[in-house]
């Protein structure tokens, strides 16, 4: 069965059993003999019902993947045992040799990023993730925001000078998002509270700048004595000028990316949350913003020849992206990004997603 199969089935399937479950409210009876669904209205049911047949189904779509993983892996142990056994003695220590290096630069590799990680919370220049927003957000909205920031998580991690990630506001609902979004992201090596950065910062107010693409002010480099505030919105730039007029009432500072020096855009300089991030984070890498922007922003966002304008809707279109694609089957997200199909969006990987959600 093919990914879009595997989506469709569901859809098709669920009225019929619904319909089943209405017809037979007995079988819901609990030991006292009540029905803890009487209460419930008859769209409530129907919701209910779907909401767990959905549950069951992912349940099974699980179990299906994680058996077709072990399947594949024994597959290749397989594979390799019978290429070692039909080795002559000298290639096999050749073969084993060469393995356990790979497997000792692995470690040694895992070991720095950790070492680098640890570092970055005592001395990384701090980027500060506000979250505070997600009742400005819609559902997907909210779900694609938890995407960004293990983007920006696994970014960091894989970054030459990583940063010190602090995630505030991390309470409520944007929490309960991430916890189920992103299991795991409470061991990240990052500083995540629950407290608005203006509590959190509160003995260092005047070294606080909030990142807006509405400030009149441009960055010129990075202070490794400030706190660079970045906007934790999926909004299609709905809200306008938010952060913008958050920082202005708070009376912190703001200034905005230098883009419009270095790169001519296809329309609005508003950029993703984890965009801002890995522009930040290849800024402290290269000290160069153009660098940073060519490395980071999308090239179909950038304006291509003179008179032709591209595809660009700016930051709008970006999230647009991010939520369409979270909609596909995780496998099906899996293949196009096998294939090369995202490399402009900002999704990383995969495999780096997933690692980023391990972490
Ligand atoms: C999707 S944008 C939020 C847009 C929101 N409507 C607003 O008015 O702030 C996410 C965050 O990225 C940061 N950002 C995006 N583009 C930027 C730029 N060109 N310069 C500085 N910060 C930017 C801001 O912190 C912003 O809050």
């Amino acid at each position: 069965m093919d990914a879009t199969e595997e989506q469709q089935q569901p859809q098709e399937a669920a009225p019929a059993e619904l319909q089943q479950v209405e017809d037979a409210p007995a079988e819901h009876a609990g030991a006292d003999g009540a029905d803890p669904m009487a209460s419930l209205s008859k769209t409530q049911r129907k919701k209910l019902m779907k909401r767990q047949l959905a549950e069951e189904r992912k349940k099974q779509r699980k179990a299906e993947e994680k058996a077709r993983r072990q399947a594949e892996q024994e597959r290749r142990r397989q594979e390799g045992r019978e290429r070692l056994a039909a080795m002559s003695e000298e290639e096999r220590q050749k073969h084993i040799e060469e393995r356990n290096a790979r497997g000792v630069a692995r470690k040694a590799e895992r070991q720095g990023a950790k070492a680098r990680m640890e570092q970055a919370l005592v001395s990384g220049q701090r980027i500060c993730v506000d979250l505070a927003f997600s009742d400005l957000m819609l559902d997907q909205e909210n779900k694609s925001m938890c995407k960004q920031l293990g983007y920006c998580w696994h970014a960091n991690i894989q970054a030459a000078t990583p940063a010190h990630l602090v995630l505030t506001s991390m309470e409520g609902q944007m929490e309960e998002y991430m916890a189920r979004q992103v299991s795991g992201y409470k061991n990240w090596k990052a500083t995540i509270t629950p407290q608005p950065y203006i509590e959190h910062f509160a003995d260092c107010k005047d070294k606080l700048v909030y990142l807006t693409a509405d400030s009149e002010s441009e960055l010129q480099e990075l202070d490794p004595e400030h706190i660079y505030i970045i906007g934790g919105i999926v909004d299609r730039n709905r809200h306008k000028q938010l952060c913008f007029n958050k920082a202005e009432e708070q009376g912190i500072a703001h200034a905005r990316l230098p883009i419009g020096d270095y790169m001519r855009l296809a329309s609005s300089t508003v950029m993703t949350t984890n965009h801002v991030f890995e522009i930040m984070l290849k800024w402290l890498e290269l000290r160069d913003w153009k660098a940073a922007f060519e490395a980071v922003i999308p090239s179909r966002k950038r304006k291509q020849d003179e008179g032709e304008e591209h595809d660009g809707a700016g930051e709008e279109q970006d999230q647009g992206q991010a939520e369409e694609q979270q909609q596909q089957p995780a496998e099906q997200q899996q293949q196009d990004q096998q294939q090369g199909e995202q490399q402009e969006a900002e999704q990383p990987p995969a495999k780096r997603q997933a690692v980023a959600e391990q972490s």
